[in-house]
């Protein structure tokens, strides 16, 4: 997406903020293996004309895989061509940040008439908890577009699209435990004026009748094309393509654009890993238990 990731500045002053590393792997590489772990393989990334970092990340690199090659590294080498051999990996780019239904519709020439999945780079899903797999399911079994929903508190509904649900298709009495029927949605509305705490975030599955529904759609709030603004139209609409189903989703998400929660993304994966997290846990253990003592040293005194 053409966004400008200032929230991150200086870090993104030179780098699209989807290259900024979560542990050891751009943040965008979690999202691309997210949509490999759900048999999606065939990925386009939308992209910008300051965002070409992203579709060299997805490519081959000779010179560095001779270099890693001629020292027999192969570790490294695995690290260097996992990126390439996840998915069949195209980019478009968009022209202009004309919001996000604008990214989507850039994709359109691409996907053809079949559902497609959208992931937006900025959220980070635990590839455990297989939300978009469900999604997947989800869309095959009803048809339709499906879009993953999280609840928040109520003061936070305005940082994100809003789904109203239809009666009786409350969160904890969903058709499925899990699958809610969405009647309408709005972007970013006012806390005090939104249908409900479900914040739409960044996991569409759709249909492509979604297309022709962004083509007609006028730019909404802050000037922008929202796939929200579209996303409400198929859910008024009965028929073929019609209808929006929410995933209401309980596992683990990160939003990366966000400074605290991407901290949070880097300590969790890192302490999840075989090969870190051991070293790491006694250590956030201690300095948790010394109430964050800044003076506490971070190596062991030498015997
Ligand atoms: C976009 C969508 C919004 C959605 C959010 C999820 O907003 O417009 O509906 O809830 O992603 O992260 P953005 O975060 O790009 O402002």
């Amino acid at each position: 997406m053409a966004g400008l990731g200032t929230r991150f500045l200086p870090a993104t002053k030179a780098t699209p903020k989807e290259m900024l590393p979560v542990v050891d792997k751009p943040a965008i590489q979690y999202v691309v293996e997210e949509a490999a772990g759900a048999g999606l393989s065939d990925v386009l990334l939308v992209t910008s004309r300051s965002k070409k970092a992203i579709e060299d990340h997805f490519d081959r690199n000779p010179e560095l895989e001779s270099a890693l090659e001629a020292k027999g590294d192969d570790a490294r080498m695995e690290a260097t061509r996992a990126s390439d051999r996840l998915a069949d990996v195209h980019s478009v780019r968009q022209g202009e940040a004309k919001g996000l239904g604008h990214a989507v519709l850039c994709g359109k020439g691409h996907v053809g008439d079949e559902p497609f999945a959208v992931l937006l780079g900025d959220d980070l899903i635990d590839e455990r908890d297989h939300l978009l797999a469900r999604m997947v399911d989800v869309q095959e079994q009803h048809g339709g577009s499906v879009v993953a929903l999280l609840e928040v508190p109520r003061d936070q509904v305005d940082l994100y699209g809003c789904a109203e649900l239809a009666p009786g298709s409350a969160v904890d009495q969903g058709e499925e435990g899990d699958v809610v029927t969405i009647t309408g949605m709005v972007e970013k509305p006012d806390p005090a004026d939104a249908p409900s705490n479900l914040a739409i975030i960044g996991r569409y599955v759709l249909d492509p009748s979604v297309f022709e529904v962004l083509e007609d759609t006028p730019p909404g709030k802050g000037g922008e094309i929202q796939l929200t603004d579209a996303l409400q139209t198929l859910a008024g609409r009965e028929g073929p393509g019609g209808g929006v189903r929410g995933v209401v989703f309980r596992g683990r998400r990160y939003d990366t654009g966000d400074k605290v929660e991407y901290l949070k993304a880097v300590i969790r994966l890192a302490s999840a890993r075989a090969d870190l997290g051991p070293d790491l846990q006694p250590w956030l253990k201690e300095w948790v238990e010394s109430g964050f003592d800044d003076s506490m040293p971070t190596h062991a005194p030498v015997e």
